[in-house]
């Protein structure tokens, strides 16, 4: 029963910033493909008081905005599918008008809510007591699920108060990511890495999530999460547990998640000294001037917007091999990018004829460069008669050059379509929000003990000098 095609999807948040950016825009190019089901309807709702037409006018005006113009063709038909129904989510009043709206599903209803927090209860409830959570309704929930572990168990007991876990999709837009999900075909369909997938042949990985963007106009959201709640919590270690994760007897929801909580749980409690966070200070990125973070918020703040760890995943398979993660705003580039650093062999029998023999890594580039690459040794052409020169060469894959046919996707369009149609795979469960929530607050815990403050950094640079300190502490220099 979990499976049916949603006819109806009903978008909280309609109005807002990640509907007009991503939502919309997913939702149009999907149709433009004939991806959507014909009958399926799209109710929009938030508070604004607008008619469907006014509506549309505003949703037509983000697709010409965020949706290049060669994935625009069923612009038409698409705006027709909308519909519009204004509610104050906060109070139950107008849910039975919103029932009404969204009418009865033939097979079933999907609901997307990308609203803020606090409305989160308030919806549920309305939602239960208007009808609209009934056993052929599906939720999806967009972050930020909380603030901690105490706040996240709120919303989901709220949350699973109405629906089962079956029918609650918590999205992580990074597991919608094509790439995201190419390190498991990259893990698991192939033969050669899964050997080596271990301390005994990995010495360590880095994990970067870069930003060039500031604040963007989110001041009260960010300033009250900061980088750790709003990237590390969720997609940096979606994409650890992705890499580290036992391999899962099936491409199905329930295996795959069963092992990503698994890593999640293992996860080391990690002391302050393992940590450094940044604010950035006013600099240049590109050329272009950019102010500082304070000054784009308007007052001082102790709010980090970078942060680096040394994780440590506590089981058998991960035994001593660190996993150095970093993520911040206003750095140089816009880079996600999974670095795996092989040991070096076991004894070079190049070392006589003066060749040294560096460790294989393998790059895994999730954007804005889909490419992976492995640095194997060759050995640089010549006689050699004052020895041998060896030299690391990338063998390189960009999967655009591999995959140059094949339309290339955001990743909402996975997951708005992936939530219509009932596919849980690429969702997060409760029990890995949790944990994660667990290992991010015991370090917002150890730096409220030790009183630590953010170290100032240049927009446009890699972060505090620091960063650079705690990866080299252990002979390691962050890929750049
Ligand atoms: C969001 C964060 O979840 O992810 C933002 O709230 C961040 O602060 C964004 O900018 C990054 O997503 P992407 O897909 O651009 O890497």
């Amino acid at each position: 029963m979990n499976r049916f095609t949603a006819d109806r999807l009903l978008l909280f948040g309609a109005t807002g910033d990640l509907a007009g950016r991503m939502l919309l825009p997913s939702l149009c190019a999907l149709d433009a493909e004939e991806l959507l089901d014909p009958a399926l309807e799209i109710v929009c709702t938030a508070r604004s008081e607008f008619s469907d037409q006014e509506f549309r006018n505003l949703a037509r005006e983000s697709l010409e905005h965020f949706l290049p113009a060669d994935r625009r063709g069923g612009m038409a038909t698409f705006l027709n599918r909308l519909t519009y129904q204004p509610l104050d989510a906060s109070t139950p009043e107008g849910f039975d008008d919103l029932a009404q709206k969204v009418g009865t599903p033939e097979r079933g209803l999907a609901i997307f809510l990308s609203t803020a927090p606090s409305l989160f209860e308030p919806t549920i409830r309305g939602l239960k007591h208007s009808g609209l959570a009934g056993d052929r309704t599906r939720i999806g929930l967009e972050k930020p699920l909380g603030t901690d572990l105490a706040s996240s168990c709120v919303i989901n007991d709220a949350v699973a108060g109405a629906f089962p876990e079956r029918r609650i999709f918590r999205i992580d837009h990074y597991l919608g990511k094509e790439t995201v999900q190419n390190l498991l075909a990259l893990r698991f369909a192939n033969v050669m890495f899964e050997p080596l997938w271990n301390s005994t042949h990995i010495e360590h990985v880095q994990i970067t999530v870069a930003e060039t963007v500031g604040l963007e106009g989110r001041v009260g959201f960010y300033d009250d999460a900061g980088a750790l709640r709003d990237m590390v919590q969720n997609h940096m270690l979606q994409l650890l547990a992705l890499v580290a994760m036992e391999p899962p007897v099936s491409y199905e929801a329930m295996a795959v998640r069963d092992e990503k909580v698994k890593v999640l749980r293992s996860l080391r409690a990690v002391n302050a000294a393992e940590t450094v966070t940044g604010q950035y200070r006013a600099g240049a990125i590109g050329g272009q001037a950019v102010p500082g973070y304070d000054e784009e918020l308007g007052k001082p703040s102790d709010t980090e917007t970078f942060v680096a760890i040394k994780a440590h995943i506590d089981n058998w398979r991960w035994n001593g091999v660190p996993f150095y993660l970093r993520t911040g705003k206003r750095l140089p580039e816009r880079t996600t990018e999974i670095i795996v650093h092989f040991r070096p062999v076991p004894h070079s029998i190049f070392s006589g004829r003066g060749a040294r023999a560096e460790p294989n890594k393998l790059v895994i580039g999730i954007q804005p460069e889909e490419n992976i690459s492995l640095s194997l040794m060759a050995k640089v052409p010549g006689l050699d008669r004052d020895g041998i020169r060896l030299r690391p060469v990338p063998l390189d894959i960009a999967m655009d050059d591999a995959f140059a046919g094949p339309q290339r996707r955001s990743a909402y369009e996975r997951l708005l379509l992936d939530l219509i149609e009932g596919d849980q795979t690429l969702f997060v469960r409760r029990d890995e929000v949790e944990a994660q929530w667990a290992w991010v607050d015991a370090i917002r815990a150890a730096w409220e003990e030790q009183g630590l403050a953010p170290k100032a950094y240049t927009a446009g640079s890699w972060g505090p000098s620091a960063s650079i300190a705690l990866a080299e502490r252990d002979g390691v220099t962050w890929h750049e």
